[in-house]
């Protein structure tokens, strides 16, 4: 062989002969290596070359042995052919000095029916000759490499004999731009090359438009923030606006007593609650701006007489109310706090008729909860609310809307369960039949807010206010097939799931 890199022995070698196959002439490089060298040659047109694919038969040490020595049946009657009297089964295996092959052999010699029993249970011979088939058909394999047919090839593979291998060649012949040394290219115009005048002789590398090119990372989505982007379509689409939610941190009022949530309420406890400790207390409720000039203070009375003594006909907890209690600063643990605050500036709006026009709010965002952290809980989630005010609703109208809603995100057959909210009555767990998992699994919360809440704002009486809530991280696990919610959100998330993620999924109907 020609010194110099592979490309440069193949274009040696091409030229004392064409066309020329890989596997004969480089026989001990690696196909891959080849190929890179032809590629490289062909992207100059100097050569062309196509693939071959075959299948080559190579013995299993097994077959060797029987190649070099007989099949074992074959090496059992040679061993009996010259004991008239027959051997015994110990005498056998001393003879040919491997069990294995007595073991094995004597079974295959009994079935070509090749030796037979003494009287006394010793073996014998019962040919004058054979023929070693077995041995034949790998003396072939060895030198060939290729076996007789397919029938045979199946019984020898399964019997370890044989095994095959793929074997990649190329047969390549000169190309157009066929020479012995690959030209000199340049692959950049250089100032150099300007200033010297070298660009006018010089030869330029083509361009490879087949190259696939370095890996972008452009960003990418969250598979969180794009079954984000989908429900929040979803909610455009039904005329629903979008609630301010950019704050993590709300007073204990609107989190919890605008919602009639009593302040012994175990949902209140530091275990399932997080509270701020610096600043400790909030301000009184107040608007954002001194654009809002609505009567906070009458409020904050209303929903101290509600939960203390009762109000708008109903009886109350009756329990001493405390204003502290509601000015301490919670992470908050819904959004339903933020639809709290929008129904309640509702309130203070006057459409054509002089009263609070019908609403539809709804908010994607962070909440926190104390919870003990597995496999499906975090101490922070993110949460889908969606809030519904308008006159006269009823509930039967409201189950149709829900399948509707979730009918576009794919989810059907919906169910519904009584559940308890301190702040809706009546209150709906919401479950749908989960194909994979073979069982209805809870989709989301929903539920009538009460008078007790409503009429504190001042809504009208017949304004009718329905909400519900669904964590974003239960479709997202189950449409992206995740079962182990650290996967998703936190510290180890693997950035290549979200590069790799689909970033459109074919998955409705
Ligand atoms: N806030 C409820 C929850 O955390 C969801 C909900 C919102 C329920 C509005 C009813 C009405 O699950």
């Amino acid at each position: 062989t020609p010194a110099g890199d592979l490309a440069t022995q193949i274009l040696h070698a091409l030229d004392k002969n064409s066309p020329l196959l890989s596997s004969a002439a480089f026989p001990t490089i690696p196909s891959t290596e080849v190929k890179g060298a032809l590629d490289r040659l062909a992207s100059r047109d100097m050569v062309k070359y196509e693939t071959i694919d075959r299948e080559e038969a190579i013995l299993e040490p097994e077959g060797e042995q029987i190649a070099a020595n007989g099949s074992h049946e074959a090496r059992v009657f040679e061993a009996l052919r010259t004991a008239v009297e027959g051997l015994t089964i110990q005498e056998l295996e001393t003879a040919i000095g491997d069990k294995n092959v007595v073991k094995i052999g004597q079974g295959r010699a009994f079935r070509e029916k090749w030796i037979s029993k003494t009287p006394d249970g010793k073996f014998k011979a019962a040919k004058e000759s054979i023929k070693d088939t077995t041995k034949e058909q790998m003396q072939t394999i060895q030198s060939t490499k290729s076996y007789p047919d397919a029938k045979m090839l199946a019984d020898l593979k399964k019997r370890k004999l044989v095994r095959t291998q793929k074997i990649i060649s190329f047969n390549f012949q000169k190309g157009e731009k066929f020479a012995l040394k690959i030209p000199e290219v340049a692959t950049d115009l250089t100032a150099d090359m300007i200033a010297s005048g070298s660009w006018k002789s010089a030869t330029f590398k083509g361009y490879n438009f087949k190259a696939l090119g370095a890996d972008q990372h452009p960003g990418a989505l969250h598979p969180l923030n794009k079954v984000r982007s989908e429900l929040r379509q979803i909610f455009f689409e039904m005329g629903f606006q979008e609630m301010p939610t950019d704050k993590f941190v709300e007073s204990g009022f609107w989190n919890f007593d605008a919602l009639f949530v009593p302040q012994q309420h175990p949902a209140r406890d530091m275990q399932d609650t997080f509270y701020v400790s610096d600043p400790k207390e909030a301000d009184m409720p107040r608007g954002e701006d001194s654009s809002d000039t609505a009567d906070y203070k009458t409020y904050w009375d209303n929903v101290k007489d509600v939960h203390q003594d009762g109000k708008y006909g109903s009886i109350g907890y009756r329990y001493p109310w405390s204003g502290e209690e509601s000015k301490k600063l919670v992470l908050r643990t819904h959004t339903t706090a933020i639809s709290a605050n929008m129904l309640y500036k509702l309130a203070q709006q006057k459409g054509p008729d002089g009263r609070p026009p019908p609403a539809r709010y709804f908010s994607i965002d962070r909440v926190f909860r104390n919870e003990t952290v597995d496999a499906t809980h975090l101490a922070e989630f993110h949460q889908v609310e969606g809030v519904i005010a308008d006159y006269d609703l009823t509930l039967g109208g409201l189950m149709e809307f829900m399948d509707i809603f979730f009918g576009k995100m794919g989810i059907t057959d919906l169910k519904y369960k009584c559940a308890y909210n301190p702040y809706t009555e009546p209150s709906m767990e919401i479950f749908s039949y989960h194909k994979g998992l073979g069982k209805l699994v809870e989709i989301g919360n929903s539920g009538m807010f009460r008078a007790e809440m409503l009429e504190s704002m001042g809504l009208p009486k017949d304004m009718r206010v329905f909400g519900w809530g669904l964590s974003l991280e239960r479709p997202t696990m189950i449409k992206y097939g995740i079962s182990n919610i650290r996967e998703l959100l936190g510290h180890k998330v693997d950035l290549n799931f979200m590069r790799n993620s689909p970033a459109v999924r074919l998955d409705k109907e």
